[in-house]
């Protein structure tokens, strides 16, 4: 059985993230989708949430699982029997940090990775990008899960 680990911070998930899921669930027996903790920075959503966006937009996906870690990413990978990560690239711009990352996940764990290209449609965006133009009133609708341009909403006319 060949399953891939789609992580990252999905902080918010976007249009982007749930491309290259889909794309990567129809190469791999199972993907495992780790939403992954990282303890220094603060997140815009919680942890349940951003698992709950992403369950919501794979829900008609069988073979994707959402899971979440704190830690080193070559652990999660073998826990979940992962043989390999797959990234998605946007542009050159990205290539270089995640070169390295793929690099060190090798040495250190033995894991490989893959590289998918974002769509075109949706290379531009990033979550940061995607919180910035909500915290300015933007709407962002179309270019994050549903439930994610609901809950940015709710969130920035609550202040
Ligand atoms: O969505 P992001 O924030 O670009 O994802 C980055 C992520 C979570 C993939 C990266 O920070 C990571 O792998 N963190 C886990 C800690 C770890 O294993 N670090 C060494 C990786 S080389």
């Amino acid at each position: 059985m060949t399953v891939a680990l789609c992580p990252g911070s999905f902080d918010p998930p976007t249009s982007g993230h749930v491309d290259v899921i889909r794309r990567c669930a129809r190469l791999f027996d199972r993907v495992v989708v780790g939403v992954v903790i990282n303890p220094s920075k603060r997140s815009f959503f919680t942890l349940e949430e951003r698992v709950g966006f992403l369950r919501a937009a794979l829900a008609d996906v069988p073979q994707v699982v959402v899971r979440h870690h704190q830690g080193l990413l070559v652990d999660f990978a073998r826990r979940e029997g992962a043989q390999v990560l797959v990234k998605g690239l946007r542009a050159v711009s990205d290539f270089d940090s995640e070169l390295q990352m793929a690099q060190m996940n090798q040495t250190v764990g033995g894991v490989e990775t893959m590289f998918m290209p974002t769509s075109p449609a949706w290379s531009f965006l990033s979550s940061s990008l995607i919180r910035e133009v909500a915290s300015l009133g933007g709407s962002v609708a179309g270019l994050v899960p549903d439930r994610v341009a609901e809950a940015m909403k709710e969130r920035f006319n609550e202040r």
